[in-house]
């Protein structure tokens, strides 16, 4: 008998949903989450400020052209305001470029161990997400390059990547982009760029005002502590910029968020401490972690990959059941395709310092 029930449109059910990082531990007083790339230092206390200021006025809409905040990100990374659109969360923005650009039976490429999004948002709008291989837990332009077809529409790059930690030198990107046929959109996602300290890199700016093809996505979520409020921005072309303007929700960035994202992103002294805090953590925690003789992922972002054993009693899995215990929340990573490891947030100098001591316990009673 045929199912007279509403059925939604082919993809959206063959979608796993998104799991977010785990939040709890279950009878543990102190509970350090170390699962979503939070910033251990917490968002500037103007952009707390401005939140609270907006709260004054809450009875009426926000601004939905998103004018002030679009001016403060033109002013600060020297960018066209007319090129730039503002959405709740990166996510919002990478939605939006599938479901503006999709269609039924188009395909979009995404590496194996990319953010897991990107096929969400192929199947969501009747699209096929093609995984490409990496090489070394690294997107691989060769790899990518092979992977397009008269279908391809879209190729999603994080770069850095979550939940890898790895990025492509602007080379490598500049070299993909040469290759992919022009009507194939590039979408930079650089919710990670702040973090980066390397010469090579370039988040993409250069290539969106250069190129009719190439868009960055960024977020207020990681470098400004601004997760909750839900606020990410867009470089694009402007003929791209255009045609999401006409499908996004006219009120998709609320005031409160949009006027803590201004203070935000004004604040450089404390998006130059929370750059400062990471780059020492992070080199710390790699450091003390490899010589515990667990494999870590060199990362340039604000968080690393750290491999487990295969044997039983050390696996990540075992190594999650541990730390969870102990109050210490790191991500699964199974889902990207790497059931033996374990991605973990660069926290604050407290977390840190436990996550280390603990894994040391860890290695030790399992040895
Ligand atoms: C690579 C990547 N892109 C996008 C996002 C989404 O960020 P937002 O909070 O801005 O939606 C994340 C969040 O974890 C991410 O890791």
């Amino acid at each position: 008998m045929t199912s007279t029930r509403p059925q939604p449109r082919p993809g959206v059910l063959d979608i796993a949903p998104y799991v977010p990082g785990k939040s709890s531990a279950p009878g543990v007083a102190k509970v350090y989450k170390l699962s979503s790339n939070e910033s251990p230092l917490g968002p500037s206390a103007k952009a707390v400020a401005a939140y609270k200021a907006a709260a004054a006025r809450l009875e009426d809409y926000p601004d939905g052209a998103v004018t002030e905040l679009r001016v403060a990100i033109g002013r600060v990374f020297g960018l066209d305001p007319e090129r730039i659109i503002c959405g709740a969360g990166s996510d919002d923005l990478l939605n939006l470029l599938a479901h503006a650009y999709l269609r039924d039976g188009d395909e979009v490429i995404y590496t194996a161990h990319g953010f897991l999004m990107y096929p969400i948002y192929a199947f969501g709008h009747g699209a096929k997400p093609v995984a490409v291989p990496e090489k070394d837990l690294t997107a691989d332009v060769d790899a990518i390059l092979a992977a397009v077809s008269e279908r391809t529409r879209i190729v999603f790059i994080a770069n850095p990547n979550n939940p890898t930690g790895t990025y492509l030198p602007f080379d490598e990107i500049k070299r993909l982009h040469q290759n992919l046929p022009s009507n194939v959109i590039l979408v930079l996602d650089a919710a990670y760029a702040e973090y980066v300290q390397r010469n090579d890199y370039e988040a993409g700016i250069e290539l969106v005002a250069t190129t009719e093809n190439v868009v960055m996505c960024r977020t207020f979520s990681k470098i400004h502590g601004l997760a909750a409020v839900r606020l990410g921005w867009l470089y694009g072309p402007a003929h791209i910029v255009d045609t999401i303007n006409r499908v996004r929700n006219p009120f998709n960035v609320n005031t409160p968020a949009m006027k803590s994202g201004i203070a935000a992103i004004e604040d450089t002294a404390h998006v130059q401490k929370s750059i400062a805090h990471n780059a020492h953590w992070l080199a710390w925690l790699t450091d003390e972690i490899s010589k515990l003789g667990l494999k870590v992922t060199p990362s340039v972002a604000n968080f690393v990959l750290i491999h487990f054993p295969d044997t039983k009693g050390r696996t990540a899995k075992d190594a999650d059941e541990f730390l969870t215990k102990r109050g210490l929340i790191l991500r699964r990573v199974s889902a990207y395709g790497l059931p033996n490891a374990l991605r973990l947030t660069v926290g604050t100098e407290e977390a840190n310092r436990l996550v280390v001591r603990t894994l040391a316990e860890f290695v030790r009673q399992a040895a």
